[in-house]
């Protein structure tokens, strides 16, 4: 089935996709033309589709969420919609349609048409643009689609008709556009992230609560906890697939939910956020599954927290973004060292840690990336005046040889998350009492004018405070 409603954009977010498609018209330069598709509709198995989950981009400049749907943008600015037609019939299974007679009012547009138009006009609307630009390698197959109208409208020339002489990436504007987010987007995604921070409480409280009674708890009690939550208010969507992680799972980076049991004793990882309005919260915190840390856990969480309090001190406008991955790495490198992860007979100093990267055994992903409608958001990671400014350096692991180019300076707008982490597998040499122990703690930051906000600390990251809220009768968190 489809979405079970896709209702328009409202009154007043319509002036905002409007101004975000004049924005996009403006940088097409003369005779360019934009296509930007919806997402397709996947089968999941024999006639069940997946959920479906509109397209980043069309979202991004409709406010649109039913599927089988494809905005067209002119460099004078027109816009024109295609989206699936009224059916009565179809309604009656798949749910409401907007339908183009009413598209234009509801969203902004300029003209709508049916879907089953496309593959007839778009081939008119290209003749005599000079340059057509769309996302590259986002849908597959569209290029093909773009090839077949190219191809139409070449057969026209004989009878006069010019052809779009260059393709060109429409990724390279939008992700320009998307990566400083708007006050819009700021409060949707700060709504997103509360919702996930209240859940993540509720499951923790749950852990304990289950293990007090004597229960059998299993990850997948925490993963429904979490659900309720995010759906509770309003949340669509999760933004990835929940990570939950009891005791040595967490070493498993892109472990699921599962069924293993959650004992008292050992640690619980969850990484897990709400998508909201098609926005993307990403938050991780590990907690004692009883409710109280032992010793080694609370050595290794306060590690990994002081690494994350060194990357959030240097997550502010004019820092680049590969600061925060720096200075989590030599909080962490200094802390394995004097925690005996890492012998320093063997590896050496701090220093030699850090060239070396004889910490990434323990720490082998980086400390952030972008989020906003996408949960890994789009964005160059470089910085754009300084493209030309490239160096190399031979990866002491691997050997390979890599080209740096400088990194991106953050600027207000952005969102970054701040997720350090520690991965301990038994090896030999590795102090026994941390083997299997597992601690990611990641934030969501939204750069401002001075510094960032860290917008998902409604769940706190203190051991204290976490332990405080796993005690019997501690209050349960509301969300205005
Ligand atoms: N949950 C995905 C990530 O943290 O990157
Ligand atoms: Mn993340
Ligand atoms: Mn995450």
């Amino acid at each position: 089935m489809n979405t079970p409603s896709a209702s328009p954009a409202a009154p007043s977010a319509t002036a905002i996709y409007a101004e975000r498609r004049a924005r996009v018209a403006r940088q097409l330069g003369d005779g360019g033309f934009a296509i930007i598709p919806t997402a397709p509709e996947h089968l999941r198995n024999r006639d069940s589709d997946y959920q479906f989950r509109h397209d980043s981009y069309f979202y991004y400049l409709t406010g649109f969420t039913e599927p089988n749907a494809c905005l067209v943008i002119a460099a004078d600015g027109k816009s024109s919609l295609f989206c699936a037609p009224k059916d009565l019939e179809r309604e009656i299974w798949d749910g409401y349609r907007l339908g183009p007679d009413a598209a234009v009012a509801a969203l902004g547009v300029d003209e709508a048409f049916s879907f089953a138009e496309l593959d007839l006009r778009l081939p008119k609307m290209l003749e005599n643009r000079s340059v057509v630009w769309y996302p590259f390698a986002i849908h597959t197959g569209f290029e093909g689609r773009v090839a077949r109208w190219l191809n139409v409208v070449r057969a026209r020339s004989r009878f006069g008709a010019l052809v779009p002489e260059q393709q060109r990436d429409l990724c390279a504007i939008l992700d320009e556009m998307r990566l400083v987010k708007d006050a819009h987007e700021q409060a949707t995604i700060r709504r997103a992230c509360a919702i996930s921070a209240r859940a993540h409480v509720l499951a923790m409280q749950r852990s304990a609560r289950m293990l007090r009674a004597g229960e059998d708890v299993r990850e997948y009690h925490l993963d429904a906890e979490l659900l309720h939550a995010f759906r509770e208010h309003g949340s669509q969507y999760t933004a990835y697939g929940s990570i939950v992680a009891a005791g040595a799972n967490a070493c498993v980076l892109h472990y699921r939910a599962d069924a293993a049991p959650i004992k008292s004793g050992e640690l619980v990882l969850i990484d897990a956020g709400c998508e909201l309005d098609g926005y993307a919260s990403d938050i991780t915190r590990t907690f004692p599954a009883g409710g109280k840390f032992s010793g080694p856990q609370r050595a290794l969480y306060e590690l990994v927290l002081a690494s994350q309090d060194a990357a959030v001190a240097v997550t502010r406008p004019g820092k680049r973004f590969n600061d925060p991955h720096d200075a989590t790495v030599a909080v962490l490198a200094q802390g394995m060292l004097d925690l005996g992860l890492l012998d320093k007979n063997k590896v050496g100093g701090v220093q030699d840690v850090i060239e070396n990267r004889s910490y990434f055994p323990f720490y082998m992903h980086r400390t952030g990336h972008w989020m906003g409608m996408d949960v890994h958001d789009c964005g160059s990671y470089v910085e754009p005046t300084e493209l030309g400014h490239i160096s190399e350096r031979r990866d002491p692991l691997s050997g390979e040889l890599i080209l740096n180019r400088p990194s991106r300076i953050l600027r207000p707008g952005m969102v970054t998350t701040v997720e350090p982490g520690i991965y301990v597998r038994p090896a030999e040499g590795v102090p026994e009492q941390f083997h299997n122990i597992g601690i990611r703690i990641e934030d969501d930051a939204l750069i401002t004018d001075d510094g960032c906000e860290l917008m998902t600390r409604g769940v706190p990251v203190h051991p204290d405070e976490i332990e405080a809220l796993m005690r019997e009768g501690a209050a349960a968190p509301s969300l205005s």
